[in-house]
């Protein structure tokens, strides 16, 4: 019997909502492939912020430091500053821990209303491999002249050598290990133009390494069209952090519902935990009603399970969770009336 530590950070909003969902279906799981959860539940939120002026403990990192992984919900609510909450807990923890790949699955799934016309399962499946640890997502900058009319604020990009290769890398050896073997590269080189064409400059020197890996790149801005025109093309798309950011709700918009997408903050080299957590945010607006969509948490849950090296109990869980999106309790922004827990409920049961 293996047993996991898993940091649990339910977060804000609809995140305290759908982390329970996923902790159900894990424990359904763990009971079937002879696994157990240590939960190590963490109240770090915007109400920890309100109550102790900081969005985690001075120690936070250390205090998660050890664990097998760190299953998180959402973070940012109204009362707080997006900013900071965001940069008190969610960016550190990315940074502190390295995890610099960020994995964003993009799929239509059996029985989700697709809203391009004329697309079944098997037409979307790609993944978004997102730069997680620099690029436009700086701290570096500021306000200047303040107060008069030359006021003004900056805020540079940030692309290493280090930070760039490692996620190429990572995006090439994934290419490398699917059956189309196909990495598209996204870019702004035509405006942004020192940053971006550093990143193709990169791009292509990492390829010279992967000649079985076909490759293109496209600017950002034809690029979010193709998404939504011709999102067979794809099968890997490598972004810097804001367009893989853009890119992994566009693609998830583009299946259905980003409810569903999941994502999992990876630092390969495994010296920190990861993290997994859902693609979708806090959703103040339907928390409270018990509505929220727990799939895109349930499924960071099984990408969970194969980064613990339990691949079994992952893919049994995606087929529960493909069983119950075709013809189980949907919750309203699949169009059912089912709760989150309905739908929790159901998944566990399929696994
Ligand atoms: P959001 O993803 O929270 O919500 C966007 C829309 O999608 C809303 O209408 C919401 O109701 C709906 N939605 C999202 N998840 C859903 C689910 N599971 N089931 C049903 N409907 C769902 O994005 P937002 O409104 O831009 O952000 C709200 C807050 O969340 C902000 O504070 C933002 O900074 C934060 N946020 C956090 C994360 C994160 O922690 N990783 C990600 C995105 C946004
Ligand atoms: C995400 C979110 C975060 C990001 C925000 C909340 C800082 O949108 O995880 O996609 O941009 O990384
Ligand atoms: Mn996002």
């Amino acid at each position: 019997m293996k047993t996991f530590r898993i940091a649990v950070i339910p977060g804000d909003g609809i995140g305290k909502e759908v982390v329970p969902e996923g902790i159900r279906v894990l424990e359904a799981a763990g009971r079937k492939f002879g696994l157990t959860f240590q939960w190590d539940l963490l109240p770090w939120s915007c109400e920890y912020f309100l109550a102790e002026g900081r969005m985690m403990p001075e120690d936070g990192l250390d205090r998660i430091r050890h664990h097998d992984a760190i299953f998180l919900g959402a973070v940012g609510f109204p009362g707080v500053p997006d900013h900071v909450s965001l940069w008190g807990l969610l960016i550190p923890i990315r940074r502190g821990f390295q995890q610099y790949a960020n994995v964003r699955p993009v799929r239509l799934m059996p029985g989700v209303k697709c809203p391009l016309a004329d697309r079944k399962p098997g037409d979307i499946d790609f993944v978004v491999v997102r730069e997680n640890n620099e690029g436009e997502y700086s701290s570096i900058g500021g306000r200047l002249y303040e107060g008069t009319e030359f006021e003004m604020a900056v805020q540079q990009s940030v692309f290493t050598r280090h930070g760039v290769d490692r996620i190429l890398k990572y995006a090439f050896d994934m290419a490398q290990r699917r059956p189309k073997q196909h990495l598209t590269s996204a870019t702004k080189s035509n405006g942004i133009a020192i940053t971006m064409p550093y990143w193709d400059e990169r791009f292509k020197a990492m390829g010279a390494a992967y000649p079985e890996v076909r490759t293109d790149q496209y600017h950002i801005d034809i690029l979010t069209a193709h998404f939504v025109r011709n999102p067979h093309w794809f099968d890997v798309v490598v972004g810097s952090n804001l367009f893989g950011d853009i890119l992994s709700d566009l693609g998830p918009g583009c299946t259905g519902t980003i409810a569903i997408a999941p994502s999992a903050n990876l630092n390969p080299e495994r010296e920190f935990p990861s993290m997994f957590e859902p693609v979708h945010g806090s959703a103040p607006d339907i928390f409270g009603k018990g509505i929220a969509n727990p799939v895109g948490q349930i499924w960071a849950g099984a990408m969970m399970l194969e980064h613990l090296g339990c691949p079994e109990a992952g893919q049994a869980v995606l087929a529960a969770i493909e069983t119950v999106l075709a013809s189980g309790p949907r919750t309203p922004d699949m169009g059912g009336t089912a709760s989150t827990e309905d739908v929790g409920k159901a998944i566990a049961q399929g696994v």
